[in-house]
């Protein structure tokens, strides 16, 4: 208890940021940040409001995966957002979080690079290293984008190894740079470039914003394969970018595609082919 009220006064102190981790919680352990951030958020807290966990017991991931990080060793949190603040830029928001991590992140690994996976896979070295998992619940009936989003991000930082498939997947700070990471400078630095591009988002800067996720982006302009979740379809074609909803653009023999929600299996032989 005594670490947690320590690292809760260190990100106090340290941050840059106006209402990003302003109103916060570090817990010990937690089923999901992000399900209990949901909770939080129904209870009228604003945007900002942030939950912190140094272990989720069922962290999950998109299309209910799970996310699994050892005890301690990583970034596990999530942050509310006042939908009605960010409209229909909502769907933007996941692309938008992605270009914030993989800046951050680029400043602790050097020599090496991160880029995105489409949507908002961390990949670092070939590997995942981080994802974002958005999830809205927004009140009918009312103004549309009355109600909240989570949006929960996890990052492997100093954790040295991965059990089972994650071994050939997954990878953290500590095994590309053999160097241990203080936890409370990265989640402030995180929260500074998330708020900074939260507020681009807010000002109608999504162009910016997209130059920036596509200079980044593993796969732009690459042959890939494609699976759509509303029709089941996969399918291949050259991969052009994403639009100012966050969806991405793939030119195909019919044409070219918008993928709201799905999955892409790079082609490329020096990429590897990463689950999400
Ligand atoms: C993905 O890549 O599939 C998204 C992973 C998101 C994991 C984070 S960890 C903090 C927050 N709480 C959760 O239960 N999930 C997100």
């Amino acid at each position: 208890m005594k670490t947690l009220r320590r690292n809760i006064e260190r990100l106090d102190s340290q941050l840059q940021t106006r209402r990003f981790g302003r109103e916060v919680q570090w817990l010990d352990e937690v089923d999901s940040t992000n399900a209990l951030a949901a909770a939080w958020a129904k209870e009228g807290t604003e945007t900002g409001a942030l939950i912190v966990a140094d272990f989720q017991r069922r962290g999950r991931g998109r299309f209910d995966r799970s996310w699994e990080a050892d005890p301690g060793t990583s970034l596990t949190f999530s942050l509310v957002i006042d939908a009605s603040e960010i409209g229909e830029d909502l769907g933007f928001l996941p692309v938008a979080l992605a270009v914030a991590v993989a800046e951050t992140l680029s400043e602790y690994v050097g020599p090496h690079f991160p880029g995105i996976k489409w949507p908002n896979d961390v990949i670092l070295a070939g590997r995942k290293i981080g994802g974002i998992l958005t999830e809205t619940a927004l009140r009918t009936g009312g103004v549309s984008y009355e109600g909240h989003a989570v949006a929960g991000i996890g990052l492997n930082v100093n954790q040295d190894t991965f059990s089972g498939d994650l071994s050939e997947y997954a990878t953290s700070i500590f095994q590309v740079t053999g160097r241990k990471t203080d936890r409370v400078t990265l989640l402030s630095d995180l929260l500074f470039s998330i708020e900074s591009i939260y507020d681009n988002v807010l000002a109608g800067q999504t162009d910016q914003v997209i130059d920036r996720y596509q200079s980044i982006m593993i796969g732009l302009n690459d042959t890939v394969r494609f699976s759509q979740i509303d029709n089941g379809r996969t399918n291949e074609g050259t991969m052009l970018g994403v639009d100012p909803t966050g969806a991405l653009l793939v030119r195909t023999t019919d044409g070219i595609q918008t993928i709201r929600a799905g999955e892409v299996t790079l082609r490329n032989p020096s990429q590897r082919t990463l689950p999400s």
